[in-house]
């Protein structure tokens, strides 16, 4: 799942997480101050099962063990790491299946997220399911991984709407409009806009922790003195890029129920 910072990329996995009825679910995220360190993404998906992995071949087990100790020598190769976790989660999901969720894609370690490319890409006819999240805006390990690929796409007008009401009742229309354009749809956009409020000037204020995220897209752009200001019009927000695909896409992408998401609440996920 791919999309821009505040689109609702982990509301979307919490919500899946939330609907994972009669799943096991492993959930890791991606640190960037972890981004160097060999495997240590997997070690996180992969250490809570072992535990339960009394049957596992002991070659694979020797495997795994020498990738996260490299006690054993030489660390081992990414196929044969691939084929020893697809083992463990063959082996772990007959008794209960698993979801492993990952979010910030982003900052995984090379190494992990090759491994768990290639056993992502080799689940087929067993009980597990992963689902990554990333930002669109970042360079991923996991870019050409060959994963199905979902592009969660902004609010559209309605939800977008009720979000902002629901975060501030009562707001003039002028500045209901104005917020509503500048945020174009991007939730963690919408939520930031109405609590800091609007000058009243024609700009609106761009919160820290939205002037960290897009500052520097917007510096680089035509709205360089808007952007210095930490304020930015609606015209100005509105040209960074947009993702392109609709919720319609991507529910059906997602057969397993992703479908108007975006166009509703954050409720309409299942793993069904
Ligand atoms: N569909 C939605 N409806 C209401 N609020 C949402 C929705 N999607 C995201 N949010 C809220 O917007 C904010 C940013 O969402 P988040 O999932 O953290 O974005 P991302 O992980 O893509 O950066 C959070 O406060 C989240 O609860
Ligand atoms: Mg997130």
């Amino acid at each position: 799942m791919r999309g821009e910072t505040g689109v609702g990329k982990t509301a979307l996995l919490d919500d899946l997480i939330a609907h994972a009825d009669g799943y096991r679910v492993v959930r890791c995220a991606g640190a960037e101050a972890e981004r160097d360190l060999t495997f240590a993404a997997l070690h996180a998906l992969v250490f809570p099962l072992l535990p339960d992995s009394a049957g596992l071949d002991p070659q694979a087990r020797d495997t795994i063990n020498t990738a996260f100790t490299g006690t054993a020598g030489a660390a081992p190769h990414a196929m044969a790491l691939g084929i020893a976790v697809l083992d463990l989660l063959t082996l772990v999901s007959a008794a209960t299946p698993l979801l492993l969720a990952v979010d910030d894609g982003q900052w995984l370690d090379a190494p992990s997220a090759q491994v768990l490319a290639f056993t992502a890409r080799r689940l087929s006819g067993t009980a597990v399911r992963v689902a990554i999240a990333a930002r669109a805006e970042v360079p991923s390990p996991l870019d050409g991984a060959g994963l199905p690929e979902l592009v969660l796409p902004p609010l559209a007008e309605e939800p977008a709407a009720r979000l902002l009401d629901a975060q501030r009742a009562g707001l003039n229309p002028y500045r209901r409009n104005l917020i509503l354009k500048a945020a174009a749809g991007n939730p963690l956009a919408l939520i930031e806009l109405a609590r800091s409020g609007t000058p009243g000037d024609g700009t609106v204020a761009l919160p820290r922790r939205l002037e960290q995220v897009y500052g520097a897209r917007l510096r680089t752009g035509p709205a360089v003195s808007q952007a210095r200001t930490g304020r930015v019009t609606a015209q100005t927000w509105n040209a960074r890029p947009r993702p392109q695909a609709t919720s319609d896409q991507i529910g059906q992408k997602c057969c397993s129920g992703v479908k108007n998401h975006h166009t509703s609440t954050c409720t309409t996920l299942s793993t069904a």
